[in-house]
């Protein structure tokens, strides 16, 4: 693994695939004995979460559905970020036990808002699985249910992850240099 660059910063190697997938692997059975009998219905959204939904949801060895959700922000005209339509959010919620499978939770924005709006719908129950977890960005009583990493507050990318659209493809996950 070598240096990235994009949009004329510098990335380096931060966690590589391998470790990723062990990750996974762990998270992958973590659920599948907590679910076991459940059928719950794993919530994948979309776009950067969709190689760790695929690689989780493929590792699972319990009977599991998918689906994929995605939200529309509209950056330039809110403040807070926090008001977004989620796209593909249907009824087939209801009765479910519901599992949030997102890239990174950095404010906590994103799935908190997320995580009400599927709470409405009336789940049996609701958890969140995030492969990367920012703490020290949180900015709400929140607490991922499962977690890949927990990383300190710089931006990455890679596996999932972008900038301005690029890098999700990167089987690595790369941090910006210093
Ligand atoms: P929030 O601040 O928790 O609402 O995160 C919102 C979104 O910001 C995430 O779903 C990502 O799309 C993006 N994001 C946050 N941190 C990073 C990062 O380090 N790299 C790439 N995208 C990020
Ligand atoms: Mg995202």
């Amino acid at each position: 693994m070598k240096q990235k660059v994009y949009q004329g910063m510098t990335f380096v190697p931060y966690i590589e695939n391998s470790a990723i997938m062990e990750r996974v692997d762990e998270i992958a059975g973590k659920i599948s004995e907590r679910y076991k009998d459940r059928k719950p219905l794993i919530v994948c959204v979309l776009n950067g979460a969709f190689p760790f939904a695929a690689d989780l949801f493929r590792r699972l060895d319990i009977d599991a559905e998918i689906t994929f959700i995605r939200l529309k922000s509209y950056e330039g005209t809110s403040s807070t970020g926090v008001v977004r339509e989620v796209l593909g959010l249907g009824a087939d919620i209801k009765g479910r036990d519901i599992i949030l499978v997102e890239d990174i939770v950095d404010t906590g924005h994103t799935i908190v808002n997320l995580v009400d709006k599927v709470k409405a719908l009336e789940p049996a129950s609701i958890a969140v699985a995030t492969l990367l977890f920012k703490p020290e960005a949180l900015q709400h009583e929140f607490t991922p249910d499962y977690v890949g990493f927990s990383i300190p507050k710089k931006f990455i990318i890679g596996y999932g992850l972008d900038i301005d659209g690029l890098a999700r493809n990167l089987p690595d996950i790369y941090v910006v240099k210093e």
